[in-house]
């Protein structure tokens, strides 16, 4: 027998009751988005490596092994995209829509990390994320965080962690980056090796350091707060009285850094307490600098991305969420000449929006209700003979005890919306 192939580590297919549900997630999220004025903007998967080198940064875990780089026919060297920022930011510049423009955008889809598989980690995992350009003050940070509690709102999700803390700019960062490595200097020999790479490479790293040996160590290390410039301090002032004054919860963590180099200013994550050690749902914050780090015309941004495999698994748990999607009715047909008429009653049915399934394969009436139920219709229409000849049809609940009713073809369409609209309000 030949071996079957299977799917590679760490990317999941989505069975049609998963992806059922992640299609009405995703309705949900860009209903709220659609709500702030945010545009869909669809982005290529494959960039060019140096588009990510660039952008989040060489001295990062995802630019040093996490990239599913490959030369191209050509010679070129592409990568499946690790995030959309940096796609985002190519596209605005090369299709001239940030320069003295404000732009709110958001994409959906699939980002690629060779990371180590675990629960909430994958290696093909799914990102809803928005960018705003143009949009230099405060107010836009606040905006993001909003809408972000507005859609936890939206979903039934009330337990999520708000943490924020604002990076400073890249020259307050430069100073702060020689006092935290002057620190750890001094404590070189209690570093774990992980550490005593990135104190080379990207000390600010280290306080995101998981190693619990280290938690001291990074507790009492320099803080950035207090190495911040006076516009930068100015900005997460007035951030902090934004989300105060809208009433929402959240936590200072001077530790937030966040794995990729091109945030400036304010960062945030919404962290669950039950996904464990991978928490974080939504991350993001401003990045100022990264447009004219990529060829364009200084432009302010700042953005977020949502992780849809946390999302989901969150959404699980509070049911807010109800099935839309499903078949309403399943026509079983015994004989040809029922047959042939079945499939154009059923197309009469879908030309009135109905969701309606054919039996197909023939099989005894008994079988044809089986899979009537199986389908998860909620009514049967039944042709025979009989049927055909008269000219009506037995329609039967699947979900209800009630008696099979006859009804003319020809009002069979009106007949079911009638119906379906009761039993859906
Ligand atoms: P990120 O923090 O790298 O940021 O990813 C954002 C979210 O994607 C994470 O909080 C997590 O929910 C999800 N995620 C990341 N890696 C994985 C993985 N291997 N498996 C499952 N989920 C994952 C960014 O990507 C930035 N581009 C966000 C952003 C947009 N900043 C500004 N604009």
């Amino acid at each position: 027998m030949t071996k079957p192939i299977q799917a590679i580590r760490g990317m999941n297919d989505l069975l049609p009751e998963a992806a059922e549900r992640w299609r009405r997630i995703e309705q949900r999220v860009i209903a709220v988005l659609d709500a702030y004025g945010y545009r869909e903007i669809r982005l290529p998967i494959v960039e060019m490596t140096e588009l990510y080198a660039r952008s989040i940064g060489i001295a990062t875990d995802i630019v040093e092994k996490e990239m599913y780089s490959f030369n191209d026919r050509n010679g070129d060297s592409l990568t499946l995209r690790p995030e959309g920022t940096a796609g985002c930011v190519r596209a605005g510049i090369e299709n001239g829509l940030l320069h003295n423009q404000i732009q709110r955008l958001w994409y959906c889809g699939p980002m690629f990390r060779h990371e180590r598989p675990q629960k909430g980690r994958y290696r093909q995992f799914h990102q809803i994320g928005v960018e705003a350009f143009g949009m230099a003050g405060p107010e836009l940070d606040a905006e993001l965080i909003l809408m972000s509690a507005r859609l936890w709102r939206a979903l039934g999700v009330s337990d999520l962690e708000l943490q924020i803390n604002t990076l400073g700019t890249p020259h307050s960062r430069t100073e702060y980056r020689q006092h935290l490595v002057a620190y750890f200097e001094s404590k070189r020999a209690q570093l774990d090796e992980d550490s005593v790479r990135r104190l080379g490479t990207n000390p600010l790293r280290i306080l995101d350091s998981k190693n619990p040996a280290l938690r001291e160590l990074i507790q009492q290390a320099p803080n950035l707060l207090d190495h911040l410039d006076d516009d930068s301090r100015t900005h997460f002032a007035r951030l902090r009285q934004l989300l105060d004054g809208a009433g929402l919860r959240y936590i200072v963590n001077p530790r937030l850094v966040r794995g990729l180099d091109y945030y400036s200013r304010s960062v945030f994550e919404w962290v669950s307490p039950r996904l464990g050690a991978q928490a974080t749902v939504c991350a993001g914050g401003r990045y100022d600098g990264l447009v004219e780090q990529l060829g364009g015309k200084a432009t302010p941004a700042a953005g977020f991305a949502i992780g849809l495999e946390r999302l989901v698994e969150i959404c699980a748990a509070h049911d807010g969420v109800s099935p839309n999607a499903s078949v309403q009715v399943y026509v079983a047909m015994l004989g040809e000449p029922a047959e042939r008429m079945g499939m154009q009653l059923a197309e009469r049915l879908r030309d009135r929006g109905l969701r309606v399934v054919c039996n197909s394969d023939g099989g005894a009436l008994k079988n044809q209700m089986k899979r009537a139920d199986r389908s998860g219709a909620i009514f049967a229409v039944v042709l025979g003979d009989d049927e055909c000849r008269s000219g009506q049809v037995s329609v039967k609940s699947l979900r209800a005890d009630e008696p099979q009713q006859q009804v003319a073809q020809e009002r069979l369409a009106e007949h079911l919306s009638r119906r379906l609209n009761i039993a859906h309000t």
